[in-house]
């Protein structure tokens, strides 16, 4: 049984109240936040948060992010806070930032993934603080399948998990549309793990230079650090290819890719920054944010409408366009069309 909660017009005291009180009776409730809608338990209860696992079917050495509602409860579940940690914290949280930092010996290896560190944010989301101030820190991993692409909406989350959590808190669309970016604090120097919401190029106007992990790029590596860049994501179960490019050009090559597929005999479903003529169109929107608020329904959307391609328009990798290629490239298995 899952109750669906609804909170699309604002945080209702009454019903926070319920919610909280599952987290702290084990339970599983996803919740909206800025970014994605999570998947949430109670962070300091193994058996809850191992209850996530199982029912995203995620590999148990995939780490997950605990949220705070509350500076005080990062020096709960962290052992130490660098400088670094504290002037991104005062500048960007709430919001699309997690930190990764040295665990406390609070925080069961379970949350952690095996690891000695913690990966830390608090959430830009009215009801995602309200949630967590009803309850405790919450250990939240994106609402969805492992593998499947993020839930922007509840309804994403019904897809995926109606049935098998006891929550589902709607809060209507997120706004940022892309996960949080992801940034290490516990190696030499700080360490982007994974693009996201929060562009690279504003970190570094508050702490300085960022190293960026091999692997953000698509590169082979030790993936010790970034355990969850080993796994398969954002995948539709349609195949997907990213066009990439020039922006007048990759548009061409676009629609001479419709035709060909077309005159296969295959239905064609296209999201781009333009319109197309095909099968499915979806318009991404024409700012990289735009385009990150509709990436992940445009690919659920376009699936589950039946085609048998989806070509999708790569944007160029500023700001939020990192994020969104970083998802994209994933999505499309790497199939990339460069023009
Ligand atoms: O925006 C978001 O971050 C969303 C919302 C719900 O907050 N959450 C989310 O969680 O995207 P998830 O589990 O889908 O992605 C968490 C990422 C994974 O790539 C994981 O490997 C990484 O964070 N991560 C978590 N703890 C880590 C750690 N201790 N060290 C390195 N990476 C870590
Ligand atoms: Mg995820």
């Amino acid at each position: 049984m899952t109750i669906i909660i609804n909170m699309r017009d604002g945080v209702d005291e009454r019903k926070i109240r319920v919610a909280g009180r599952l987290i702290l009776e084990g339970k599983l409730v996803a919740f909206p936040t800025e970014t994605v809608y999570g998947l949430g338990a109670d962070a300091l209860n193994e058996n809850a948060v191992r209850r996530i696992f199982e029912a995203k079917g995620r590999p148990p050495d995939n780490p997950l992010i605990i949220h705070i509602a509350d500076l005080k409860d990062l020096k709960k579940v962290a052992a130490s806070i660098p400088r670094e940690a504290e002037m991104l914290a005062k500048k960007f949280w709430p919001g699309p930032l997690t930190l990764v930092l040295p665990k406390s010996e609070k925080v069961p290896y379970v949350t952690t993934g095996g690891l000695d560190t913690v990966a830390v944010r608090m959430p830009a989301h009215p009801v995602a603080l309200a949630l967590i101030r009803a309850s405790t820190p919450v250990a939240a991993p994106s609402a969805n399948i492992s593998g499947r692409p993020s839930p922007t909406l509840a309804e994403h989350v019904v897809d995926d998990f109606y049935g098998k959590i006891e929550a589902i808190i709607d809060g209507g669309p997120t706004w940022v549309g892309v996960e949080s970016t992801v940034l290490d604090l516990t190696s030499e120097r700080p360490t982007l793990l994974r693009p996201g919401g929060l562009p690279l190029e504003e970190i570094e106007r508050v702490i300085g230079e960022v190293e960026v992990h091999p692997a953000v790029k698509g590169k082979k590596v030790d993936l010790a650090k970034a355990p969850g860049m080993k796994y398969r994501h954002y995948s539709p179960k349609t195949p997907v290819v990213v066009v990439e490019g020039n922006p007048e050009k990759r548009l061409e090559k676009i629609r001479e890719l419709v035709e060909e597929r077309r005159s296969q005999g295959l239905r064609v479903g296209v999201m781009a920054t333009a319109r197309v003529d095909a099968d499915e169109f979806y318009f991404l929107g024409s700012t990289p944010e735009e385009v990150a608020r509709n990436l992940f329904k445009a690919l659920r959307t376009l699936d589950k409408s039946g085609v048998d391609v989806i070509i999708a328009e790569g944007i160029e990798e500023e700001g939020l366009g990192l994020a969104v290629m970083n998802r994209l490239r994933k999505a499309a298995g790497y199939r990339v069309i460069r023009v």
